[in-house]
């Protein structure tokens, strides 16, 4: 697959990447201070009048001047942590749109990270059936994969993402300029996603992370909005193909079987998402040397870029067995098969249904779990 519309954008000051999926098309307007210029792009997409932002009282103490600068003055503001990201979070925002009068021709506007764009963006799709959504993210995550694709949800006590909907936004529009104030370890967590676009889909992007790894972490914004749009770029384009996850894309997917079942044996607490799923990549590529379907030397550049970005959690107290039990639980079982991605090279992956648990425990451990 080839991503046209990532060319030559590292100069230009917005990049624009259309997402086109069968329930609306849209862009994604990336450019360092891009938030100044909101209110135009929402006229250009079309985003009704009436607008709400959504926010934290954390992002918007950060961020807020920006936002009442370019005209949002009035936030609603709901707490963000992922053990927030319920039910009763969402009709704090149901409430608040209601005592406004808010009606059909509203347009909610999320600000922050993946909680706040998957919280709020779920009140957009449900209140009144459904009104517009614009997501203007401020993690990493956030912006170079929650605020693609229309994926919208909560939890449940019982798990994680277990009520939701699809509800494409109008747009998406990415400031690099806020991750200014991220924590490292956010920000580190959102590019381990980005390394994992790279893995799967460009060896461009891989080399980039790799190359510009300082500037990265300086968070220089024309390098910062190199990476988000090539990220963005690909996962727009595997959307397009795929809106709601029946083939191609599954295969953004990679990493993420081992990286769940690590998340939910610590109970989310001891990892970062990106960074179980950083764990979850270093597995698949372990499993793909076995199975002679990936070179050693493309593993190994795996593991030292993983390893360049940073130390992450320990997982040797972790028993394989148990992570293997709780991937037999996972929705990525169908029919008691585990579709699992495998990298057969930088920049390229294949799905496949035959992995063993015999097969994924012995990996598993070579990489550092116990038995
Ligand atoms: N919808 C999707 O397709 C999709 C994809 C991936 C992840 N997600 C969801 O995204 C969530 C994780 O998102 P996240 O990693 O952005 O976490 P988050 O939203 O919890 O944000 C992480 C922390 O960073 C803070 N923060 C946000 N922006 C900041 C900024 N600019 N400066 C300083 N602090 C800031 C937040 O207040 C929060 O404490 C999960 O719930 C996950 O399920 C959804
Ligand atoms: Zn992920």
């Amino acid at each position: 697959m080839r991503y046209p519309n990532t060319r030559g954008f590292p100069d230009m000051a917005l990049l624009r990447i259309n997402v086109e999926t069968p329930s609306r098309p849209y862009t994604i307007a990336i450019g360092d201070g891009v938030l100044s210029s909101l209110p135009a792009l929402l006229d250009e997409a079309r985003a009704p009048a009436r607008r709400f932002v959504v926010s934290s009282p954390l992002v918007w103490r950060h961020h807020g001047e920006q936002m009442i600068d370019a005209g949002f003055g009035d936030p609603i503001l709901v707490p963000d942590g992922e053990r927030f990201k319920h039910l009763q979070t969402v009709a704090r925002v149901y409430d608040a749109l209601v005592r406004a009068n808010a009606d059909r021709a509203s347009t909610l506007i999320t600000f922050g990270g993946g909680v706040i764009g998957d919280m709020a963006g779920f009140a957009a799709a449900s209140y009144l059936r459904g009104i517009a959504l614009v997501h203007v993210p401020t993690t990493l995550l956030a912006q170079v994969d929650a605020a693609i694709g229309g994926k919208v949800g909560v939890n449940h006590p019982m798990g994680k993402n277990l009520i939701g909907a699809f509800h494409q936004p109008h747009a998406v529009v990415v400031d690099p300029q806020l991750l200014s104030t991220l924590p490292r370890r956010e920000f580190r967590a959102g590019l381990y996603e980005v390394v994992k676009y790279g893995m799967t889909s460009s060896p461009g992007l891989f080399d980039r992370v790799a190359r510009d790894r300082t500037a990265i972490f300086a968070r220089q914004p024309d390098v910062l909005a190199a990476i988000i749009g090539e990220s963005c770029a690909i996962k727009a384009a595997v959307v397009s193909a795929d809106e709601k996850e029946s083939g191609l894309r599954r295969i953004l997917n990679f990493g993420h079987t081992a990286g769940h079942a690590v998340e939910a044996v610590t109970k989310y607490r001891r990892f970062r998402h990106g960074e179980a799923v950083a764990h979850g990549m270093v597995v698949a590529a372990d499993l793909a040397v076995s199975r002679r379907a990936l070179a050693e030397r493309d593993r190994r550049a795996l593991v030292d870029l993983i390893a360049s970005l940073g130390p992450l959690p320990a997982i040797a107290d972790l028993s394989a067995a148990e992570i293997v039990e709780t991937m037999r639980h996972d929705k990525k079982v169908v029919d008691g098969r585990l579709h699992f991605v495998l990298p057969t090279a930088i920049g390229a992956t294949t799905i496949v249904d035959d992995v063993e648990e015999e097969e994924m425990k012995a990996a598993l451990q070579r990489v550092g779990f116990r038995r």
